[in-house]
């Protein structure tokens, strides 16, 4: 999509699990007064939807049917971004680890992914949005006016969901946590379709070792730069 008839640009947050996109995206929208649109809590939805329907993660059948009933929010409350699936908030019940597992899987079928590519173009058409997951700088928005491929070492990154689990009360162990991790780069890294891959013209953010405010005070300045030259900015 072209710059002409958006007010605002197009921001791509692409990387692996854990790296920190979501807190990231949301911080760095906060700071630009931008849309936040998290990919991977749609995918998370639309696995919760087929779970509680019992719906297998390859009965692409199903799934299409599912998808067409399922309509997913995003709507502000008290100032935090809540996820609803016809109308239900399903903030928290997309965080388990069982639906981290089961969207891994359900993320992989096409049909699941053509009916999200449709609904994220739709949401983002705009601009003045910023995008996270693992496709959006390859394939929803090739054309985006930045792109950022945020990653960190998998210790660091399974070190930083046990803590994010361990405070929600979860029962989880350090080393189970890094091997799911790693199993999920795997399986997103290594699917058939869309598969999570750094756009080339992707600007690489390593956050191992870096504080938020230092991540995104350098990806702030390479958005503010980017809208400079963006018409009427
Ligand atoms: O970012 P996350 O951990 O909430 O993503 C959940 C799952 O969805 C993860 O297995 C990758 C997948 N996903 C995807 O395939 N494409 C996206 N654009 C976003 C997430």
């Amino acid at each position: 999509m072209s710059a002409a008839g958006r007010r605002g640009l197009i921001v791509a947050i692409d990387g692996p699990s854990g790296a920190g996109k979501s807190t990231i995206t949301k911080l760095l929208a906060d700071r630009l007064g931008y849309i936040h649109i998290d990919t991977g809590a749609m995918f998370r939805t639309v696995a919760l939807a087929a779970s509680r329907a019992g719906i297998a993660p390859d009965n692409d059948a199903s799934l299409a049917g599912l998808c067409a009933d399922l309509e997913i929010a995003f709507v502000r409350n008290n100032g935090c971004c809540r996820v609803t699936a016809n109308g239900e908030d399903v903030t928290d019940a997309i965080r388990t680890p069982a639906i981290s597992a089961l969207t891994s899987a359900i993320s992989a079928r096409k049909v699941v992914r053509d009916v999200l590519l449709r609904l994220q173009r739709h949401m983002a058409r705009e601009g003045g949005v910023i995008l996270e997951g693992r496709d959006i700088g390859t394939v929803v928005f090739p054309d985006a006016d930045v792109k950022f491929f945020l990653s960190a070492s998998v210790e660091e990154r399974g070190r930083r969901r046990y803590l994010e689990l361990k405070a929600k009360g979860q029962e989880v162990s350090l080393d189970e946590t890094i091997a799911a991790v790693a199993r999920r780069d795997e399986q997103d890294s290594g699917r058939e379709h869309a598969p999570l891959r750094r756009a080339d013209d992707a600007v690489d953010i390593d956050s191992t070792g870096l504080s938020i405010e230092e991540v995104l005070d350098r990806m702030e300045s390479i958005v503010r730069e980017r809208e400079r030259a963006f018409p009427g900015g």
